[in-house]
């Protein structure tokens, strides 16, 4: 994918710079001129709107994902809550749970209408309450209703839909399961498909468990991008370090880190730069500034500080100051009264200098 020179929390604001790919067209492009994609995980109760917008601080290019809404809350619930998000986090995907065709074609039009750059289906999440509404990981066992699901998505958007999948759950054989899931939504019309590259256990693990127990098999993705080489095959699962993306790169499309990215977001920075070829020296003064503008406004608009700065936790991990940042951070930002002079305070405590110096 191309992206940006330059310090990514100056590039938000920096005019004239070379245009990125326009996010609607980001597959097809990738596809054609062999360029890649670099998203940002969907989690639930994790990457909500002030937690997207600290991450585009830190990467212009990265693809960014909401947490799994359900279609039943796109149609009924409070949708601008639900859905709005700032100007500055595109590329920004919606990824929605379901298994009604109609409905999902519905929550996927209106997604597409409050500008989201793609709609993601989740077949994926393999929680109890998610199982009860029969969808998420258990549509692995599904392919046709998941492909009736897509192809009705498509009809309703512009944007690309996209699946977000495991290599398959329980019993089955991913060898069957991941073929069978993959020809269905690409001949349904889906312009990418994400793999969670373990399987869902859907009997006695937690989601957690789940996201660690059932083993990782890498291969198995890079095999369906081998049988499938003009379709966007993306992998996810386990990914720590900018050199693993990079890595992972190499046999498939695109790559997603979750949890890394959200307990220690300069590693967000990290792929940028490994991925831009440029030596990314983050600016900290400006992401925090930024930052604190930002909760300004959320403050303003009657928000606690507390909601943007908890995603702010993990952000100077292992530099001297971190722990009293974190400790400010946790008691501090979540008094009623508190605005953005508590983020500037926890900032002051980190040396970041020696970060400087150590580069
Ligand atoms: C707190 C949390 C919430 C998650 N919620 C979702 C979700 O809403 N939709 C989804 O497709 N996956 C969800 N996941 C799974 C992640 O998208 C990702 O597939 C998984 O964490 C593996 O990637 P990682 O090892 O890079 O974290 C969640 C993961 C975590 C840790």
């Amino acid at each position: 994918m191309r992206v940006c020179v330059q310090s990514p929390a100056n590039a938000l604001e920096a005019p004239g710079l070379k245009e990125l790919t326009d996010p609607r067209r980001m597959y097809a492009t990738a596809l054609q001129n062999s360029e890649t994609v670099f998203a940002i995980a969907p989690m639930m109760d994790w990457t909500d709107r002030h937690c997207r917008f600290l991450h585009r601080q830190l990467s212009r290019s990265a693809l960014l994902y909401t947490e799994m809404v359900v279609a039943d809350a796109v149609l009924h619930g409070p949708r601008e809550r639900l859905l709005d998000f700032d100007e500055t986090e595109h590329p920004v995907a919606l990824q929605i749970g379901g298994s009604e065709p109609a409905k999902l074609a519905e929550a996927a039009r209106i997604g597409a209408d409050f500008g989201y750059d793609e709609i993601n289906l989740n077949v994926g999440c393999p929680s109890d309450r998610v199982q009860s509404g029969t969808f998420g990981a258990c549509l692995m066992r599904t392919p046709a209703l998941v492909g009736e699901c897509v192809e009705a998505m498509k009809s309703a958007v512009d944007v690309p839909v996209t699946v977000k999948c495991r290599i398959g759950v329980d019993d089955q054989d991913p060898e069957i399961a991941l073929d069978e899931l993959a020809d269905t939504v690409f001949e349904a019309g889906a312009d990418a498909l994400w793999v969670h590259a373990r399987k869902a256990w859907l009997q006695g693990l937690s989601p957690a468990q789940n996201r660690t127990v059932p083993p990782l098999d890498y291969a198995r993705v890079y095999r369906l991008k081998q049988r499938l080489p003009d379709r966007f095959i993306g992998i996810n699962g386990g990914i720590g370090s900018a050199e693993e993306v990079v890595a992972h790169l190499k046999d498939t499309d695109g790559a997603m880190m979750g949890r890394t990215a959200y307990q220690n977001p300069a590693f967000i920075a990290d792929v940028e730069a490994a991925l831009t070829g440029n030596e990314v020296q983050v600016d900290w003064d400006a992401v925090v500034n930024a930052m604190a503008n930002y909760a300004a406004r959320h403050v303003e608009k009657g928000g606690r500080l507390s909601h943007v700065t908890r995603h702010m936790v993990g952000l100077f991990h292992g530099l001297p100051g971190a722990r009293r940042y974190r400790q400010i951070l946790s008691t501090e930002a979540t008094k009623p009264d508190a605005g953005p002079e508590v983020l500037f305070a926890a900032y002051g405590t980190v040396d970041i200098e020696s970060a400087r110096r150590a580069a």
